[in-house]
């Protein structure tokens, strides 16, 4: 049986300078503090100025992945960027950074999962590097979800925002590397989190514009009983086709969409709070950025050592969901 694995080589992040707290969104829309905090666990966020983009954020959080790594520009094979908020619709941003990078080796793209962008891409990147395809991947979820929100839109302004990460994915040998992933849709509930206008559906117009059709648009509530049941689903899953349990997790690294929808899912797992990775106060949900965001700022803390267990999942858009076990 092979033995060849796709390891975690470097991870990066990168997020805007600007802060803003819930206490700024107060003097924008009808919210409170209390409300955003009780509601959702964000404090504050990050968020872009004029002119940034995000393969701004991209680039930096790139960098300092194939940094940590010690690999080259030139050995890169592949870069994926999971995104819904892209510079612009064509080329993929991925083709923007593979220039910015240097990295001329590579096949550059982009994908689309909403927040569970991240995992799938790392799951699409383990195929080429366990293969023997690639033998280093570059995988980046970012977003700028700022530029596509209505800041008159109680519902939506108050949680998302910007922010990316990236990981270095590279050839290894097991026990270490990405032990399991599954990914899931269910395109039925593909109207639950959208932003209509802009695509070959209903392409751009002044009456588009006019009526804030460019703009995301969430149903928030039926997103949320959703997420809880799909997520703890999808990490039993992943765990159990690894042959693991929750009690071996050493860290549950979910995507940073809602406290309390992380809090239920650790209660449901039976993964304790201090195992559960959360920065949602902090950085607000990132969509496909949030999970290497989080798994960047865990390893330079110095709190994962070769051998810890860390479980990854997400959900959103689409709507989709996707786990991964990876064994550091
Ligand atoms: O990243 C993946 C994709 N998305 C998600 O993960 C989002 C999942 N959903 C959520 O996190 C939650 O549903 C929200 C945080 C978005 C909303 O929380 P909720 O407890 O589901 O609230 P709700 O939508 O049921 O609204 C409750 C009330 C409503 O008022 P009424 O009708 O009860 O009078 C809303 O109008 O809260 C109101 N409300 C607000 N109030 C103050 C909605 N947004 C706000 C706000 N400030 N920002």
């Amino acid at each position: 049986m092979s033995t060849s694995s796709a390891i975690i080589s470097g991870t990066g992040m990168s997020v805007p300078d600007r802060v803003v707290t819930n206490k700024d969104l107060e003097k924008i829309v009808d919210t409170s503090d209390e409300w955003i905090t009780t509601r959702t666990g964000i404090r504050e966020r990050r968020i872009a100025g004029e002119g940034e983009k995000v393969s701004t954020f991209c680039i930096k959080a790139a960098r300092d992945a194939m940094d940590a790594a010690g690999v080259t520009p030139l050995e890169i094979q592949m870069i994926i960027v999971a995104t819904v908020t892209p510079d612009q619709p064509i080329p993929a941003t991925a083709c923007i950074i593979q220039k910015a990078l240097g990295c001329t080796n590579a096949a550059a793209f982009d994908m689309q999962a909403g927040c569970s962008g991240f995992i799938y891409a790392q799951s699409v990147a383990k195929q080429f590097v366990v293969s023997g395809r690639c033998k280093h991947v570059l995988v980046i979820g970012a977003e700028l979800l700022s530029k596509f929100l209505n800041w008159e839109d109680r519902a939506t302004c108050v949680i998302f925002a910007d922010g990316a990460g990236a990981v270095v994915m590279s050839e290894g040998e097991l026990p270490r590397g990405v032990l399991s992933s599954a990914m899931y849709t269910d395109g039925g509930m593909a109207d639950f989190i959208t932003l209509p206008a802009g695509g070959s559906a209903m392409p751009p117009s002044a009456e588009t514009v006019e009526k804030g059709l460019h703009f995301i648009q969430m149903k928030g509530n039926e997103t949320f009983k959703m997420a809880v049941r799909s997520i703890a689903g999808v990490c039993l899953e992943v765990l159990e086709n690894a042959g693991l349990t929750p009690d071996d997790v050493t860290w549950f690294i979910p995507h940073q969409a809602n406290q309390r929808i992380i809090g239920a899912v650790g209660n449901r797992l039976g993964i304790t709070d201090e195992r559960c990775y959360v920065n949602i106060d902090r950085f607000g949900n990132t969509s496909a950025a949030s999970i290497p965001i989080a798994l960047d700022e865990i390893v330079r803390a110095g709190k994962v050592k070769e051998g810890d267990i860390l479980l990854m999942a997400a959900f959103g858009a689409g709507l989709t969901w996707a786990g991964s076990v990876v064994r550091w």
